[in-house]
């Protein structure tokens, strides 16, 4: 709930930007550590979702690792505080250069997506007379049901190692002589609603164990990646990771000694931001009413590239409800945030929150059309 007298500081503020509610912030936190602590599992921040400075530094405090995909993000999660010994390094394209850096900082692990790449984090190691310790990211096959865009663990999936591929990979590792398995690793996408998607990932992982352990292979880390979702429609809602650690917790067979790892995004950092605007006009189409704001796509893409649905609020009317179009100012007929939704009356100047924005909005903004990028508001400030 963004209460009013927010909503009266907003009306002094330049927009659009974002706001970040930092309380919503630190009580999911609050929530994940009691979890992860009560059931032993190690959690990494996805630095992807979102990496304000702030944020990071925030949700370092608590502990966490960080999960990485660049050295660039590798970097400003250690400038935040996270531990280079707790970070994880993703990516089905690593390059030389973000490896060589990594290795520098000694990180956790690399979590690899092919043998090609491993054979090259050997080679780099090997110039540093470092030893890499990597998982294999697998392929493990399920449908998460979610956007296209956003599975990353089918068959046709460019992510992980093909499950076939595994023996070639496992007979090539003793020849790597800086390279260390330690793990396996799966992420088969985001904003994964359907708890029975992670029970179907469980019960792979558990095959898997059994497969790992047949050949005498030791792994101390089961990483299940991230992917739990929240619940767009109730952007007051906190995503509930009692259930999503309890099945967990009942459906996958750790060995003695393993310890099981995740990287949460979405869930983490979703709910406490909104994408904060302004109502520019007011425009008659030939059958919508088009609510046009400054903010646009290049803030926020995630309706323009996944057809993402986000709720729509107008914070200053409480006049008759009508049914508009919200759009931005872009020159792409995609940068719509929302088309047919009731808003009360709504007038040029009205502030506008798009909420459920702190996930994937501001990590992804552009500078397309030369726009500024949306700077951020914290809740702890006003
Ligand atoms: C490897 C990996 N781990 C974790 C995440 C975080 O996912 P989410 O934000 O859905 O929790 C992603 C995001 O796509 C990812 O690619």
């Amino acid at each position: 709930m963004i209460n009013n007298k927010t909503i009266e500081k907003f009306r002094e503020i330049e927009t659009p930007f974002y706001y970040y509610d930092l309380d919503v912030l630190r009580s999911t936190l609050d929530v994940v550590k009691k979890e992860s602590e009560n059931s032993g599992y190690k959690v990494h921040y996805a630095v992807k979702a979102n990496s304000n400075p702030r944020i990071l530094k925030i949700i370092s405090s608590y502990g966490f690792g960080a999960d990485c995909v660049s050295w660039n993000e590798i970097a400003a999660a250690i400038k935040a505080g996270f531990s280079p010994s707790e970070i994880v390094f993703a990516g089905v394209g690593k390059t030389d250069k973000d490896i060589g850096a990594a290795l520098k900082e000694d990180i956790f692990c690399f979590n690899c997506e092919s043998l090609q790449e491993i054979e090259v984090i050997d080679q780099l190691a090997s110039k540093q007379k470092k030893t890499a310790r990597i998982a294999l990211r697998i392929n493990p096959y399920i449908e998460a049901h979610t956007h296209k865009y956003i599975t990353t663990g089918i068959e046709e999936s460019k992510f992980g190692i093909n499950t076939w591929e595994l023996e070639e990979v496992i007979k090539r590792l003793p020849s790597l002589k800086n390279i260390r398995l330690i793990g396996m690793h799966f992420h088969i996408g985001s904003q994964i609603t359907r708890m029975s998607v992670f029970k179907s990932l469980c019960a792979r992982i558990n095959e898997l164990q059994i497969w790992f352990s047949s050949r005498s292979i030791d792994l101390k880390i089961i990483n299940v990646g991230g992917g739990f979702g929240i619940d767009y429609e109730n952007p007051d809602k906190s995503p509930l990771f009692e259930d999503y650690f309890s099945l967990l917790n009942e459906f996958i067979d750790l060995l003695p000694g393993q310890t099981l790892h995740m990287e949460p995004g979405r869930s983490i950092i979703g709910q406490c931001g909104s994408l904060i605007s302004r109502v520019l006009f007011i425009k008659n189409g030939s059958n919508t009413l088009f609510a046009i704001i400054d903010a646009g796509m290049t803030d926020l893409i995630r309706p323009a590239l996944y057809q993402a649905h986000h709720k729509i609020e107008n914070l200053t009317s409480a006049g008759n409800i009508y049914r508009y179009d919200v759009v931005g100012p872009v020159c792409e007929s995609s940068d719509t945030f929302a088309k047919h939704i009731e808003l009360p009356e709504t007038r040029r100047g009205d502030i506008i929150a798009i909420r459920s924005a702190g996930a994937y909005g501001e990590a992804m903004a552009s500078r397309y059309n030369l726009r500024d990028l949306p700077p951020s508001v914290f809740s702890d400030d006003l």
